[in-house]
C-alpha cells in the first residue's frame, strides 16, 4: 500500500466523523463517543470539562491525566481531532499557558477551531499538518501529548524525530496508543481500512519503543498497558492489540 492513499483514506475517515457522517472508532466503538471514551480513562468530570462535541470517542487513552502538566506549560497534541485532549491540557496549563494542536483532516481543525472560539478559549490553536512534518518551531514545546494517531502513520521514526526536534531540552512526551503482540493476519495488514481502524499500522510494542528510542529520547517506559478487547472484535485479533502509554525525555 502506497503511503499517500493510506492517508487519503484516513482522512477520508476522520473528516466524516468530523462532520458527523461517520462513528467509526480505533478500533472498535462504544455505544455512544462519552461511553467509549470512559471505556479508555477519561472521567465523567473530565468529559463534563470540555465543549460536548470535542469528544468524538476516537481515543485509546487519556494522556493529560498521566502527564503531569503544569501551569505556563507549551503543549503539542499530535492527531488533535476535534480537541478532547487539547481542551483538557488547556484548562491544565492555564491562561500562561499555551497549547497547539495538529491535524491533517480539514474538517477536524475547523471543528477544534470553532469550538475554542465558541467556548471562549484564548490558549489553544489547532494547526493544519502532518505529524510527519510539524508546522511548530524548534525546541518550543514543554510537552507532546497524543492519542491513538501514531499507529495511523506509515512513517513513525519521522514523527518521533520531528517531535524530538520541537521539543526543548528537558521536555517529555506521553503518547497513547495502540501496539500489537504477535502477528495480525496479512489481510489486515495490507487492509486500507484496517489503517484508518487504528490496526493495520500498529506496530509490534518493542519495535515500537525502539523507534522511540531512536527518535533520540530517553527514559523511555511503559506507563500502563492493557490488551484492548471489544465484543465484537475479530477472535483472529484478541489478545494481539495492546493499548500502552509510554513516557519519554528529551535530554537537557
Ligand atoms: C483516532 S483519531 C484521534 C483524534 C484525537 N486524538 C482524539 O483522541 O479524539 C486520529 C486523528 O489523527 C489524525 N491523523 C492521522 N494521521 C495523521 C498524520 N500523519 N498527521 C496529522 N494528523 C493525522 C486524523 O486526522 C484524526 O483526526
Amino acid at each position: 500500500m502506497k503511503n499517500q492513499s493510506v492517508k487519503d483514506v484516513i482522512k477520508d475517515r476522520y473528516g466524516k466523523i468530523a462532520r458527523g457522517e461517520q462513528t467509526f472508532c480505533c478500533p472498535t466503538c462504544g455505544p455512544t463517543p462519552a461511553d467509549q471514551s470512559l471505556a479508555v480513562g477519561y472521567t465523567p468530570e473530565d468529559l463534563q470539562l470540555v465543549p460536548e462535541l470535542a469528544v468524538l470517542g476516537v481515543g485509546c487513552g487519556n494522556p493529560t491525566a498521566l502527564a503531569d502538566l503544569k501551569e505556563g506549560e507549551t503543549v503539542l497534541d499530535l492527531g488533535s481531532g476535534a480537541g478532547i485532549d487539547v481542551f483538557l491540557a488547556a484548562k491544565k496549563v492555564g491562561e500562561s499557558g499555551r497549547v497547539i494542536g495538529v491535524d491533517m483532516t480539514e474538517d477536524m481543525v475547523a471543528k477544534g477551531s470553532l469550538l475554542a472560539k465558541q467556548h471562549g478559549y484564548g490558549n489553544v490553536d489547532f494547526r493544519l499538518g502532518y505529524i510527519e512534518q510539524l508546522p511548530v518551531d524548534s525546541g518550543t514545546v514543554d510537552v507532546v501529548i497524543s492519542n491513538c494517531v501514531i499507529n495511523l502513520t506509515p512513517d513513525k521514526l519521522a514523527s518521533f524525530r520531528e517531535v524530538h526536534r520541537v521539543l526543548k531540552p528537558g521536555g517529555r512526551i506521553l503518547i497513547a496508543d495502540l501496539v500489537t503482540a504477535g502477528e495480525l493476519p496479512p489481510e489486515v495488514r495490507a487492509s486500507a481500512a484496517a489503517w484508518a481502524d487504528c490496526l493495520a499500522g500498529a506496530m509490534e510494542k518493542e519495535a515500537y519503543l525502539a523507534t522511540i528510542r531512536q527518535a533520540g529520547f530517553a527514559a523511555v517506559t511503559v506507563v500502563s498497558e492493557s490488551a484492548y478487547a471489544a465484543p465484537e472484535m475479530d477472535e483472529r485479533l484478541r489478545g494481539k492489540i495492546i493499548s500502552v502509554k509510554v513516557r519519554g525525555l528529551k535530554s537537557q
